[in-house]
C-alpha cells in the first residue's frame, strides 16, 4: 500500500482551536538525527514551547536509557514538541504517565483497542510495544522547559521487529487504512490536553486513567536494573510517578528499571 506522507497544514488542520492557540511552529523534516535532539538544540538559544518537530525518518533517534529508536521512513510517527510546564520541578515525576494517558486517549479516539500502558513509558497495543516516550528537562528555570518525543509504529513495524529481534506492535495492524496525517493531529491534541489537564488538576484524576491503562496491574512483575531484580505484584503507581510494587518485604516504590511480567494471572 501507498505510504501516506505527513503534511504539516494537514496535521493543523486537524487540530482544535485550543491547541492550535498553543502552537507556534508545525514543521515535517523528511530525515532528521532526532527530533528530540534537534528540539534540545534549538531550546538553548530560543523558546521552543509550541515548537511541533516531525519527520518522516530519524537517523539517530533515541529511545530512554540510550537505546536506539528505529524510524524506518514514512511508516511511524516520531514527533517531539517544546513544552513549557507551570509545575515545580519536583512535580514533574509523573509527566512521561499523562503522556502516555494522552496516547491512549488518542489511540481510544480513532477506534483503536487493545491498548494498554507499561511503567514508565510504553504504549502496547495487545501487550506488545507500539510506541514509547521520552522526555527530556531542557530548562529548569521558571517556567520549566520540556522536550516531548513520542514515536509509535505505523506500518514499520515488520522491519522494526526483524532488526531488533524483538516483538513489536504495529498500530496498522488494527486499523484498516490508518491515516497518518490523522493520527499524528490526535496525538497532539490529547497529548497537549492531557498535559494541561496536570498542570491544572494535578496528577490525581490521570493517575486515576493511567492505572485503568496498566497492562500489569495486580499481576506479578520482575523490575531489572543494573544492580538488582525484584519479584512483586504491579499495585500502580505513586502520586509522584513511580512504581508501586507489594514484594514480600512489603510494599515498595521505584523509580527506575524495567518491568516484565512474570506470570500472567490476576492477582486480587
Ligand atoms: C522508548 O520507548 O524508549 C522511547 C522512544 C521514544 C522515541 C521518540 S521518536 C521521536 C522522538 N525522537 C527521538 O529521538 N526519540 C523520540
Amino acid at each position: 500500500m501507498a505510504i501516506e506522507l505527513l503534511v504539516a497544514q494537514t496535521i493543523v488542520d486537524l487540530m482544535s482551536a485550543d491547541t492550535r492557540r498553543w502552537l507556534r511552529e508545525l514543521k515535517v523534516h523528511d530525515e532528521i538525527d532526532s527530533t528530540n535532539t534537534h528540539l534540545m538544540r534549538r531550546s538553548s538559544s530560543e523558546t521552543i514551547d509550541g515548537v511541533v518537530c516531525f519527520a518522516e525518518s530519524q537517523t539517530a533517534g533515541r529511545g530512554r536509557r540510550g537505546r536506539t529508536w528505529l524510524t524506518p521512513r514514512g511508516q511511524s510517527i516520531a514527533v517531539s514538541f517544546g513544552k513549557n510546564l507551570a509545575i515545580p520541578v519536583s512535580e514533574i515525576g509523573p509527566l512521561s504517565l499523562v503522556v502516555g494517558v494522552g496516547v491512549a486517549r488518542a489511540l481510544d479516539s480513532l477506534g483503536i483497542a487493545g491498548v494498554g500502558l507499561k511503567w514508565p513509558n510504553d504504549i502496547l497495543l495487545e501487550g506488545a510495544k507500539a510506541g514509547g516516550v521520552l522526555i527530556e528537562l531542557a530548562g529548569i528555570a521558571q517556567p520549566l522547559v520540556v522536550v516531548i518525543g513520542i514515536g509509535l509504529n505505523v506500518g514499520g513495524g515488520n522491519e522494526v521487529r526483524e532488526r531488533l529481534g524483538i516483538p513489536v506492535a504495529d498500530l496498522s495492524d488494527k486499523v484498516a487504512h490508518l491515516s497518518r496525517n490523522t493520527l499524528a493531529a490526535a496525538v497532539l491534541e490529547h497529548v497537549h490536553a492531557a498535559i494541561v489537564e496536570f498542570e491544572q488538576m494535578g496528577f490525581a484524576p490521570l493517575r486515576e486513567r493511567w492505572e485503568g491503562l496498566h497492562a500489569h496491574q495486580h499481576r506479578r512483575v520482575v523490575l531489572s536494573s543494573a544492580n538488582e531484580t525484584i519479584e512483586g505484584i504491579a499495585r500502580g503507581v505513586s502520586m509522584t510517578g513511580e512504581l508501586i510494587l507489594e514484594t514480600a518485604a512489603g510494599i515498595s516504590r521505584f523509580s527506575g528499571g524495567e518491568v516484565s511480567l512474570r506470570a500472567d494471572q490476576r492477582v486480587c
